[in-house]
Parts: C-alpha cells; sequence; structure tokens
C-alpha cells in the first residue's frame, strides 16, 4: 500500500518479556516475531499447542534465514557456511495453552504464567475472532464477546502484579478494530440474546477493548502500567475462515485481497508494535492508535460514565474468578470506590429476566454470570437457531470500512509524516488519554479505494440493498465518531 508502517528499530534487553495471545498466525504471529527478534523473550498464548510449536518453528526458521541472507548481503552474495547457520542465535519464544472461550482454561493459563513469571512487561491481547455466526461458550457467553474480551479482561487483572513488577512503562495492549465504532454498550442485550447481528456482536467487543483501555488506566495511576487499544487497519489473514460461510463479505474481502487493498500481516502489525514497545510513547497510558500513532476512538467509548457501567458488568461476569483482594492486589493505588465489586453479582440482563420471567432465547430466563458449562454451548445453540441469513448491508457496512481505512491508509503514501518521522503528532495527546486534549486525523485519499467504494456502490444496489447503508463519503456521523 505503499505507506510508511514500520516497526520500530530499537534493541530490546533480553529480560523484556511479552505475552502475545494469538501469536501463532496472523498479526499476533508478527508482533511476537517482530519483538523476539529485537532481543525480547517472548511467550505466545495459543489454543492449540500442535499450532504454537509449528509457529515458534517457523519463526525460528524465518528469522534464521533473514539473518544470513542480511549477512550473505553484506558480505557481496557470498553463500553462509554450516558454521555460520549455527552461529545465528535462536529467538527466545515460548508458549503457554490458552483457549479465551473457556473462562477455566484462561484461570489455567493465568496460574502456569503466574508459575513461569516472576514479571511481565507487555501484555498483547491480540487474539480474537470476527463476524463469528450466533454461538455461546461453555461459561454461557457470546462468543465475540468472551473471546475478544471478557476472557482478556480477566487475564489482564490477575497479571497486573506481574506487570507493576515489570514497571515502570509496562503496556497492556488491546487489538481492537476500525469497526468499534460501530459497536454498542446495550446492557440489555450484552449477550446478544435479544438480537444478534455477525458484525455488532464483533464491534461491540472492539469497543469494550478500547474502554477497557481507559478504565484500566484509571485504576492504573501511579503503578507505571499504562494501556493502549490498537487498530491494526484492514489486514490479510487468516481471520477470514471466521466468516467463510458469508458468502458476500467474504466476496468483498476476496476482491480488496486481490486488488492489493488489505494490509500485509507485518504491515498490520506494526501499529500494535509501536503501542507495544515504542519509547516515545513511555509514560502515556489509555491511548488508542492507528496508523501507528495517536488516533481518536469513537466517542461513545470515551464516555466515563459507560466505561464504568462495563466494569460493573464485566466483574458481575467475572464474580467467581475475582475478589476484592485480587482488585486490591491489582490495583493498589486505585481509589478505593474505583474497586468496589457490586453487591448483585446478577447481570443486568438476569435482573431485567428475573423482572420479566422467563426471557426469550434464554431456556433458563438468565444470561451470562452463570455457573460454567451452562447448557447453552455453541453446538446446542447452533442447534437451537434459525440457520442465519446473509444480510448484504451489513457485509456491506463492514466493505465501507475497509474502503475507508485503505483511503486513510493511502493518505499516508505521498510523504505524509508518520510516527517516528513527526515529532508533533506525538506531542499530540488523543481524546483517548486520561488526561489528554483532542487532535484531528488526516484526510484520506485513494483512487483505487474510491473505485471500490463505487463497485460495493453498485452491489449494493444489485442487491436491492442500497438504502441504509453507510457507504464512505456519505456518513457524516461516522467521520464524528472517528
Ligand atoms: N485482520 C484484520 O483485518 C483485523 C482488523 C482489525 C482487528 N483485528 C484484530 O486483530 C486480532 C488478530 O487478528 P488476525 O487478523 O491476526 O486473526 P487470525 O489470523 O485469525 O488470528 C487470530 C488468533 O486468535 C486465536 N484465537 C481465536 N480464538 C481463540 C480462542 N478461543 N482462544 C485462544 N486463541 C484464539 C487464533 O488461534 P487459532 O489459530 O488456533 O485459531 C489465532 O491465533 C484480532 O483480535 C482481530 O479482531 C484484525
Amino acid at each position: 500500500m505503499g505507506n510508511k508502517l514500520e516497526h520500530p528499530d530499537v534493541e530490546l534487553p533480553p529480560e523484556k518479556l511479552v505475552m502475545v495471545t494469538g501469536g501463532n498466525t496472523g498479526l499476533g504471529y508478527e508482533t511476537a516475531r517482530s519483538i523476539a527478534e529485537k532481543g525480547a523473550r517472548v511467550c505466545i498464548a495459543c489454543r492449540s499447542e500442535d499450532k504454537a510449536k509449528d509457529a515458534i518453528e517457523r519463526m525460528q526458521k524465518e528469522h534464521k534465514n533473514e539473518v544470513l541472507k542480511s549477512r550473505s548481503v553484506r558480505a557481496s552474495g557470498q553463500h553462509s557456511s554450516t558454521a555460520e547457520e549455527a552461529e545465528v542465535k535462536p529467538l527466545n519464544v515460548e508458549y503457554i495453552k490458552l483457549d479465551l472461550s473457556s473462562l477455566q482454561s484462561t484461570m489455567d493459563f493465568i496460574r502456569e504464567t503466574k508459575q513461569r513469571m516472576q514479571s511481565l512487561n507487555v501484555l498483547v491481547c491480540n487474539a480474537g475472532i470476527a463476524f463469528v455466526q450466533q454461538g455461546y461458550t461453555e461459561d454461557n457467553y457470546e462468543l465475540h464477546f468472551q473471546v475478544n474480551y471478557l476472557s482478556h479482561f480477566l487475564i489482564a487483572l490477575h497479571l497486573m502484579p506481574l506487570l507493576r513488577a515489570g514497571a515502570p512503562d509496562s503496556r497492556i495492549v488491546f487489538l481492537s478494530s476500525v469497526a468499534h465504532s460501530s459497536g454498542k454498550l446495550d446492557l440489555d442485550n450484552m449477550q446478544c440474546r435479544k438480537s444478534y447481528s455477525r458484525y455488532g456482536a464483533y464491534a461491540s467487543s472492539k469497543a469494550y477493548v478500547v474502554m477497557a483501555a481507559c478504565l484500566l488506566a484509571r485504576r492504573l495511576k501511579g503503578t507505571g502500567v499504562s494501556t493502549f487499544a490498537v487498530d491494526p487497519g484492514v489486514v490479510n489473514t487468516d481471520i477470514q475462515r471466521n466468516f467463510s460461510d458469508w458468502r458476500l463479505l467474504s466476496f468483498f474481502m476476496g476482491a480488496y485481497s486481490k486488488m492489493g487493498m488489505m494490509r500485509t500481516p507485518k504491515k498490520g502489525a506494526a501499529t500494535s508494535v509501536v503501542a507495544c514497545i515504542q519509547p516515545s510513547l513511555s509514560g502515556r497510558t489509555a491511548v488508542f492508535m492507528k496508523n501507528c500513532q495517536p488516533a481518536n476512538p469513537a466517542s461513545f467509548c470515551r464516555d466515563e460514565a459507560n466505561q464504568e457501567k462495563l466494569w460493573n458488568y464485566t466483574l458481575g461476569c467475572l464474580s467467581q474468578f475475582i475478589n476484592d483482594d485480587a482488585l486490591k492486589e491489582a490495583f493498589p493505588f486505585a481509589e478505593p470506590d474505583l474497586l468496589v465489586i457490586p453487591k448483585n453479582t446478577e447481570t443486568v440482563e438476569e435482573q431485567i429476566a428475573d423482572e420479566l420471567g422467563k426471557q426469550e432465547g434464554s431456556p433458563d430466563g438468565k444470561e451470562g454470570c452463570q455457573p460454567r458449562g451452562g447448557e447453552a454451548s455453541f453446538a446446542s445453540k447452533k442447534e437451537e437457531t434459525e440457520p442465519e441469513k446473509e444480510h448484504p448491508s451489513e457485509a456491506a457496512e463492514v466493505a465501507s470500512e475497509t474502503v475507508q481505512i485503505t483511503q486513510e491508509a493511502n493518505g499516508y503514501s505521498s510523504g505524509e509524516k508518520m510516527r517516528g518521522d513527526a515529532p508533533e503528532d506525538e506531542e499530540k495527546p488523543t481524546r483517548c488519554e486520561v488526561a489528554g486534549e483532542e487532535r484531528s486525523e488526516k484526510e484520506p485519499s485513494s483512487e483505487g479505494a474510491e473505485k471500490t467504494s463505487e463497485t460495493i456502490h453498485i452491489m449494493q444496489e444489485g442487491n436491492g440493498d442500497a438504502s441504509g447503508v453507510k457507504m464512505q463519503g456519505d456518513a457524516p456521523e461516522d467521520k464524528e465518531k472517528e
């Protein structure tokens, strides 16, 4: 795409420890590899041990090849000897098993991490799913909610003592998305049992992580641990396997990929890597980042009252896994009123269900916050629900955001300054920053993206769904959200 999405050129000490969830593929893999290549110790947290081992093997091979290639370029094309190959120091990468769709597995992962590590410098909450069909975990939570948000939140809370031990300048980096601005904090439908949209559930989970970065930062004052939420852009990764059954969206994404309009995983990971290790970000917290620099998240995510509602709701969900002592250990300097665990740990939906009697779509009239192993498992829920229809407008919304972000990214291609080149950009704090001011985004421009945008318009009309679809350029409220 020609824009300057570069991984920072810094050397990291071998004792620096970075944990990357979902580090076996896609953005997580590139983030883990890039940071390990700079000298740090990296641990990837993966649900499949085989995939984790394969990924580490691939990282080592790629690293060795790159080092040998750069050496042979320096030695004007001579091939490396076996002795030289043996000299390449392997990357310091390990793995721990983690299945975010199970709170039990998440707690096992936390225990194992605490046994193996005395401190942690960076936690990258990267693993995620996108636009999957409606489904529920063994803990009875909507899949995007638990995998993308809730389990990562639990990890962040329990690993806070390790992060504090790694301070100053320990960081928690949450992977968000441009889609976060289409998310909602709807306390009446947090688990999407009243209504479900694949795009909405994903978007909301990505909004929650932005809000989490802010509400955690408020509680972390004085600890040397800071928080970031990252929009990586639209990146050509395996994430598309999550919605291969959604034909229209898969079609759009396939077309973008073929037109070279999506970022490579390496370029996509650049913003994460900057958030993890860029020295100039030291001391800043609750920062939303895109295109490798601070940016503005959607206004509803910056609203403190919303963030506190999410905190209460989340603690309600995690009441079996978090107690007062754990909170005090996590946030030793936080105001006591910021650490109150809601007395009534029922979720808002449960309260509503209790008030209204049995709720449609919830077999026992309750949602979330139930004992683990609830009956509404992913498999059984799928059997219960009607086969899902495709929603052209949702697919178009995702596609339109792809165009929007591509345009924004291409806007930087004609010599615009990026992080590192532009100290004045770094000077300007973001609206998400706890004590920050606002900063405006750069104007996008890209002929290729405009053409694609037109193509989408035509496709939408062809699908009889031109109305109500937000397209780049004709959705002023979207611009406002940004
Ligand atoms: N690609 C994009 O355009 C894009 C845009 C915005 C935001 N993001 C965000 O960036 C992050 C990384 O996405 P990606 O594009 O790199 O996707 P990806 O290639 O599909 O990688 C996702 C990673 O998450 C792991 N994962 C999924 N479910 C899990 C679970 N239950 N427990 C533990 N790990 C689980 C996957 O493990 P397996 O390999 O075992 O499935 C994989 O390692 C996600 O949070 C995504 O929402 C991506």
